[in-house]
């Protein structure tokens, strides 16, 4: 009699299980925050924002800055330097707006700036699109949070606020 309950309770237990993340992946389908454009993964530079040129941060108005990266297996670029060399951090001051525009050219990544709101998913064929407020100084790391291949922990890029 006991083990009937138990398998009752078992069995009710796994449906309420498979109703919360039922539940939790069609709540994160039905809102794509940041997916409005698509985009070719295999041509991202047709995309004026993702020419070589235009990656990394540009001041477009005062106190509001754009951040063009293009994600890949397993980096970010976001563009080099006057030397040539890639930019691995970028640096804005304290109270900005700043837009980060990022796709991905492979699989999907994350991009995450830690200790701040912007978290995205990076979906190959869509543009991210995330706008903030730099409120705090400090230096933030930038971590790629959806795992993407054997590299997946050599993704990051650092922020800081000044
Ligand atoms: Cu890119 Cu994990």
């Amino acid at each position: 009699k006991f083990e009937k309950i138990w398998l009752a309770f078992g069995l009710g237990s796994l449906v309420l299980f498979l109703a919360i993340i039922g539940f939790a992946a069609f709540w994160k389908g039905a809102h794509p925050q940041s997916h409005i454009e698509t985009i070719d993964p295999q041509n991202v530079e047709a995309h004026e924002a993702f020419k070589p040129e235009n990656l990394g941060l540009r001041e477009v108005a005062d106190g509001k800055y754009t951040v063009n990266i293009v994600a890949s297996a397993f980096n970010y670029d976001f563009g080099v330097d006057d030397d040539g060399k890639p930019v691995k951090k970028i640096r804005v001051p304290k109270g900005s707006t700043v837009l980060f525009q990022i796709t991905t050219k492979d699989v999907i990544h994350g991009f995450q700036v830690a200790g701040t709101n912007v978290n995205m998913m990076v979906e190959p064929g869509h543009v991210s699109r995330l706008e903030t407020v730099m409120k705090n100084t400090g230096e933030f790391t930038v971590v790629c949070n959806e795992y993407c291949g054997i590299g997946h922990h050599q993704m990051f890029a650092t922020v800081e606020v000044y």
